[in-house]
């Protein structure tokens, strides 16, 4: 049983996917423990409730500083000490000290296709307006392995989203969602609850991959 702890910031449409694929048999011998948010009126933790699983905020600006935050993030989640943390919609930087203990345990979910329209800033609406700004033609979602760096880990699974002429940074936002978002987050989680997943010389590796089977 893969024990995983979910954080969010926002509105938890990743969650409700990842929470949806459980109970629908998608992920496989996998238990959210708990959901975590920065954020006490995030929505995510409605969702959380409503499916009876455990919820824990920590709110940066209620602690004296930010070490101290960290501090308290930190002993929350070793205490908790789930297989594999989730990042889905968390907009907290985690703390170094967090990357290193569960190292090679950390996933995240980015609204493009790595490396583009990543790394510092490029969160939210943002990565969205950078890409119709640029023009280009193509931009998706990636889950990858979190490392110290900011999107630099091992890229896990990557879906593409075709932009139209007529998008807007929502429009666009939403459909990355709808089409590979709410896919390959839960994917990837049920790939490495069947421990299919390896990373070897920063690269990840999924056994018996085949893009056209698994993202069709
Ligand atoms: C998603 O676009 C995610 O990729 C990004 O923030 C958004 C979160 O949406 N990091 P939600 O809270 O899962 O609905």
């Amino acid at each position: 049983m893969l024990n995983i702890a979910v954080l969010v910031s926002g509105g938890g449409t990743n969650l409700q996917a990842i929470i949806d694929a459980i109970d629908n048999g998608k992920i496989s011998d996998t238990k959210i423990c708990m959901v975590f948010s920065n954020n006490r009126n995030a929505y995510a933790l409605e969702r959380a409730k409503k499916h009876g699983i455990k919820t824990e905020v920590l709110v940066p600006a209620e602690f004296e500083n930010r070490s101290a935050f960290n501090d308290a993030f930190y002993e929350l989640l070793v205490s908790e000490n789930p297989d594999l943390i989730v990042l889905a919609g968390c907009l907290v930087v985690i703390p170094e000290k967090i990357v290193k203990a569960f190292s090679g345990r950390i996933i995240n979910i980015h609204p493009s296709l790595i490396p583009s329209f990543c790394g510092t800033g490029y969160y939210g609406l943002k990565v969205h307006e950078k890409a119709l700004e640029r023009g280009v033609k193509v931009s998706g979602a990636t889950v990858h392995f979190v490392d110290e760096g900011t999107d630099t880990g091992p890229i896990i699974l990557q879906k593409p989203v075709m932009i139209r002429d007529d998008d807007t940074a929502k429009t666009l936002q939403q459909r990355i969602m709808e089409q590979a978002e709410w896919k390959i987050l839960p994917m990837a989680i049920d790939l490495i609850a069947k421990g299919k997943v390896r990373v070897e010389n920063g690269h990840a590796i999924i056994d018996g991959y085949d893009p056209d089977v698994l993202l069709g």
